[in-house]
């Protein structure tokens, strides 16, 4: 079975600035691919792409069967998309946002697609109420609903869940999860740890364009982060010498917020982990730090 997606060295400058450096990036048939990155790691771009709403100034890109640019609008029809931001018609009722797009992409029945969308963001009540009348929470749901009015086999989701609070996040967690066990086959960026870490089969890190690492969550964290972190609060200069001597016995350091964490903590033999450090499990977000060197969100 062929890839749903396939990028080679795939680059996208704007001006100086590269925004897509090389990639490469394959992501099978049906797995959730969480695409993982700090700010301006290319990760949006990467989603234009494959949209065929920004075209790459070199490489490979296939979608689907298709290949970009050339075939970008059959692509397209096959994809469902779900913008960041929320660009819901906020004009008409809530049935009608989702017919619009029901027609826009020539769904055959589009009173069952219409009807199937309410149910999957649980909005059947208010489907002649006006956008402007919902909650935040409700919006999501329709917006992500509206990406999937098409039964698309492909869905591309980018930061799905940011800015939104810890309740909404969690049902759209749900709404996402429930979309993987149907079959199709999601990209979704993030810079929520978490979120990768519960809906994603796999993890891309991105930075400066690039992937540099990829694999299961669980089999990221065994490569890059061993399997215990040890962290340490305390004053700065403690802190210091505590990092020190961990880095001169080998042992990655990273920031923690106000502690600092050392990363296969198991391994240290020496006593360099003090007594009141607080061990714990290595995480994602510790290979996420280590690799990038920025603190996750
Ligand atoms: N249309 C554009 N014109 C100029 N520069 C752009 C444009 N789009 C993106 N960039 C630049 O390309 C880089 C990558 O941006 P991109 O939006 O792909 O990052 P991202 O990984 O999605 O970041 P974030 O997590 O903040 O959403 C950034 O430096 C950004 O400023
Ligand atoms: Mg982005």
């Amino acid at each position: 079975m062929d890839a749903a997606i396939k990028l080679r060295g795939v680059v996208k400058a704007f001006g100086s600035i590269t925004a897509v450096d090389g990639l490469d990036l394959e992501v099978p048939q049906g797995i959730c691919l969480g695409l993982l990155g700090p700010n301006g790691a290319g990760k949006s771009t990467t989603m234009r792409l494959l949209t065929g709403q920004a075209i790459a100034d070199s490489g490979e890109l296939r979608v689907l069967e298709y290949e970009l640019p050339r075939e970008a609008k059959k692509a397209r029809a096959e994809m469902g998309v779900v913008p960041q931001l929320d660009n819901l018609d906020v004009d008409v009722t809530v049935e009608d946002n989702l017919a619009v797009y029901a027609r826009l992409y020539r769904v055959k029945d589009v009173r069952a697609a219409v009807d199937e969308a309410l149910d999957l963001a649980r909005l059947r009540d208010r489907r002649r109420e006006a956008v402007d009348k919902l909650s935040g929470g409700m919006r999501r749901r329709l917006l992500l609903a509206r990406g999937l009015v098409h039964n698309p086999r492909l869905v591309l989701l980018d930061e799905p869940t940011v800015g939104l609070d810890p309740q909404i996040r969690t049902e759209m967690w749900t709404l996402i999860g429930g979309l993987r066990s149907r079959g199709a086959t999601i990209l979704m960026s993030t810079h929520y740890i978490e979120e990768a870490e519960r809906l994603a089969d796999e993890v891309a890190v991105m930075h400066h364009g690039k992937i540099i690492s990829r694999g299961r969550p669980a089999d990221l964290i065994a490569e890059h982060a061993g399997r215990e972190t040890a962290e340490v609060y305390g004053p700065p200069d403690r802190l210091a010498e505590v990092r020190a001597e961990a880095e001169a016995e080998g042992l990655p350091v990273r920031p923690a917020g106000p502690a600092i964490a050392i990363v296969g903590s198991e391994a240290s033999t020496n006593g360099v982990i003090p007594e009141d450090a607080i061990r714990r499990a290595a995480t994602l977000e510790d290979v996420f730090v280590l690799l990038t060197g920025e603190e996750a969100a």
